[in-house]
């Protein structure tokens, strides 16, 4: 799995997104270690703070199907842009601070890369506890 292929699936799970209020349409696509790819788009709902973030369905629609470590992710929104607080702290329960977080626009152009670790410095995790 290159970096562009799981870019390209964040990009086709963006097209998914139902987001008719705030029209702003989020893919993401997380590499398991089992090889196997999982993606998410953001869910948004008439009473507005029940919506549900792109990354936060792709976590959970792996763990759901019994995958808990990851890879990669990769994130498509319109002209790129970076993980919610909200996010970076479920990713940071389930993946480790050096993986990256590929950060790509609607076309799938990489726009940014950073670690989750820059992305959430300083985190609280399963091992503060
Ligand atoms: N959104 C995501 O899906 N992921 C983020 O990291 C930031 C925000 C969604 C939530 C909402 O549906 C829309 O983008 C605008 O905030």
């Amino acid at each position: 799995m290159t970096d562009q292929e799981l870019i390209n699936l964040a990009v086709a799970a963006r097209k998914s997104a139902y987001a008719p209020y705030s029209k702003f349409f989020v893919g993401a696509a997380i590499l398991g270690e089992s090889g196997k790819v999982y993606s998410g788009c953001n869910v948004e709902n008439a009473s507005y703070g029940l919506t549900n973030c792109a990354e936060r369905v792709a976590i959970a629609n792996a763990i759901s199907q019994g995958e808990s470590s990851f890879e990669l992710l990769a994130i498509s929104v319109k002209g790129g842009g970076s993980p919610c607080g909200a996010c970076r702290q479920v990713i940071n329960e389930f993946c480790p601070a050096s993986m990256r977080v590929l950060m790509a626009d609607e076309n799938g152009i990489l726009v940014k890369e950073m670690s989750l670790g820059e992305l959430l410095p300083d985190s609280f995790g399963p091992e503060s506890l």
